[in-house]
């Protein structure tokens, strides 16, 4: 049996070389290496030769096997560090690169009428409360004089949770700010006097209504507060929230159940581009006897008034914006704007 050594290596070599990848690598190896491969048939071929024969030619076969392998481990590392020189590159940080800046956030313009608020009802006396969004309905609702199959509590525009508070009270999302005057004022000895920003929420949604909205809820309890200063107060807020002293307001009567007699303030700027408009602002009225109770007080003591407006309301009017999503989008180039 004879066999050039030489030839097998050197086609071995360049079969190796020839392979990029791993799975024609694999095919080379078989055509030498393989059950039906070269050198497996040479090692085949040993069993008709005589034993000297048989040792001569087996060593040369197992030499050549091994100098073979020895080339296939030697390709396949190079390939191992072609692959990983290729993925450093690809992944390689240019350190030197300038950094892409880190831009400015802002505040929501929904939260600068927040801010705002609380600013100038805090310059004219008011504190400010915070309280749970999740609320129970006694205080949504019963606390505030709502009887029990008032609409308003219906599953269509109230979001409920399935479960109750410690004292066994059905839990909910807060519909309006109002629970916070029953909380503050059980905790607060008259005069009682401030303001309650915050989240609600309410089953609607479309350009005027977001499930999620922001309200301001004011009380002023003492023993002499009157709806002249209701009037006082709120005209003031307005004429310093909206920087401008060209603008009138008036209170239409309307219905809440937790204040008695209820009002709508209405505003009209006299000059300027909105001018000559009713607006609808807040709602707002004499607490109601039954809820003065409800906030442990003696109705025929203490009186006062409360006032619940939307923050996007007041956010609108101040900037022109008339589509309440805007807010909620997230995008940028509208946001900016306020920034
Ligand atoms: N809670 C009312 C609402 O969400 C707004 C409101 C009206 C609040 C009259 C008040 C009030 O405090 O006196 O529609």
């Amino acid at each position: 049996m004879t066999f050039s050594v030489e030839d097998f290596i050197a086609r071995a070599q360049s079969q190796f070389a020839e392979a990029q990848d791993a799975a024609s690598l694999e095919n080379a190896k078989a055509r030498f290496l393989g059950k039906q491969g070269e050198i497996t048939a040479l090692l085949k071929g040993l069993a008709s030769l005589s034993p000297e024969e048989k040792k001569e030619e087996g060593a040369r076969i197992n030499q050549l096997k091994r100098q073979v392998e020895d080339l296939l481990n030697a390709r396949r590392a190079e390939m191992a560090q072609a692959e990983l020189t290729k993925k450093l590159t690809a992944e390689a940080i240019d350190v030197t690169l300038p950094g892409r800046g880190r831009a400015m956030g802002g505040i929501h313009p929904v939260i600068q009428t927040w801010q705002r608020v609380e600013q100038i009802f805090g310059s004219i006396g008011f504190g400010v409360a915070n309280g749970p969004e999740i609320e129970n309905d006694w205080t949504n609702f019963t606390a505030l004089n709502s009887p029990e199959n008032h609409p308003a509590r219906s599953m269509h525009d109230t979001f409920y949770i399935d479960m109750n508070d410690d004292k066994g009270l059905p839990l909910l999302l807060r519909t309006h700010t109002s629970p916070m005057q029953v909380r503050y004022a059980r905790m607060h000895k008259p005069p009682i006097k401030v303001i309650a920003p915050g989240r609600t929420y309410r089953v609607d949604s479309d350009a005027t209504h977001s499930p999620m909205f922001h309200q301001v809820e004011g009380l002023w309890i003492a023993e002499d507060i009157s709806f002249a200063d209701l009037k006082g107060v709120y005209t003031d807020f307005l004429r310093t929230f909206f920087e401008s002293d060209d603008l009138v307001v008036r209170f239409r009567p309307s219905f809440f159940p937790f204040t008695e007699p209820s009002a709508e303030i209405d505003m009209m700027f006299t000059s300027g581009p909105n001018q000559g408009k009713w607006l609808e602002i807040s709602g707002c009225g004499q607490v109601h006897p039954n809820v003065v109770r409800n906030f442990g007080l003696d109705p025929e003591q203490y009186i006062g008034f409360a006032f619940g407006s939307g923050l996007e309301r007041l956010t609108m009017l101040r900037y022109g914006v008339n589509d309440l999503r805007l807010f909620y989008e997230g995008d940028l180039r509208f946001l900016r704007q306020f920034a």
